[in-house]
């Protein structure tokens, strides 16, 4: 049995859509743990137009660390084996590096690489300046579930363009066990074939419909594309990402 990472979750409680309580939050870990994961990084969102002011923000972050550390109690008691990190699922806006910058939101664990979200129906051209603006400054970007966006599903070349320039891809577990038919799942299987996928992660926010279960996919993946590169992108990336390692 390989050791799962979860780079994408939203177990913390009580800081977005994800875990409502404490007790939620519990569950999800003690699912995640019997899952095989044992590494995750929570990555509650962050949307900048949710904030009146930096003050806000500020005061966010400190809740962010003190539910952090509830979930760090928890586990060290319960899994000694289990490794937490924390991070954010950031949403994209004008200056994503500044934001980054003045802790105003979280890399991934204590890396240079930094999750960004975006909406559905962004174009190709503000994905690809996002990204190269973050690369410029230094900030290794992962995109997140790039499954859901329409301008990777009409041109799929972009997810091989952004790889090329630096980005690294995380695609969601549900996606890989879900999508069987349709311009999703053909989409997806084209970037599984050409080994472009570098993260498979939970995206979990519940324990029943989005769990932070990866096993399932992880034999989807195994099946198909081999377990060598399943081994890549649910264990050995992941893990290289929070141990900020230059290359893999
Ligand atoms: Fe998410």
């Amino acid at each position: 049995m390989v050791d799962f990472v979860d780079l994408h979750c939203h177990l913390l409680f009580r800081v977005d859509d994800g875990a409502q309580d404490e007790d939620a939050m519990k569950k999800m870990i003690d699912i995640a743990y019997s899952d095989g994961i044992r590494h995750i990084c929570f990555t509650p969102h962050f949307k900048i137009f949710e904030f009146e002011d930096e003050e806000q923000m500020h005061f966010h972050m400190g809740r962010l660390d003190r539910r952090f550390k509830v979930a760090c109690d928890y586990v060290n008691e319960k899994y000694p084996d289990l490794k937490l990190y924390l991070g954010n699922e950031i949403m994209y806006h004008a200056d994503i590096s500044d934001s980054l910058f003045n802790n105003r939101c979280h890399f991934l664990g204590n890396s240079s690489y930094a999750l960004i979200e975006f909406p559905p129906d962004c174009t190709g051209f503000e994905i690809e300046n996002t990204i190269i603006k973050l690369l410029r400054k230094g900030i290794r970007p992962v995109i997140a579930h790039i499954e859901r966006y329409s301008a990777f599903i009409k041109d799929p070349s972009l997810a091989e363009s952004l790889r090329e320039s630096g980005a690294m891809l995380q695609v969601n577990a549900r996606s890989v066990t879900r999508f069987k038919l349709g311009r999703i799942a053909s989409f997806l299987k084209s970037c599984f074939k050409k080994k472009l996928v570098d993260i498979v992660a939970t995206d979990a926010h519940n324990d029943s419909s989005l769990p932070p279960r990866l096993s399932n996919a992880y034999e989807v993946i195994s099946k198909k594309y081999g377990q060598e590169y399943a081994n890549d992108v649910f264990c050995r990336k992941p893990l290289s990402i929070l141990l900020n390692e230059k290359k893999f």
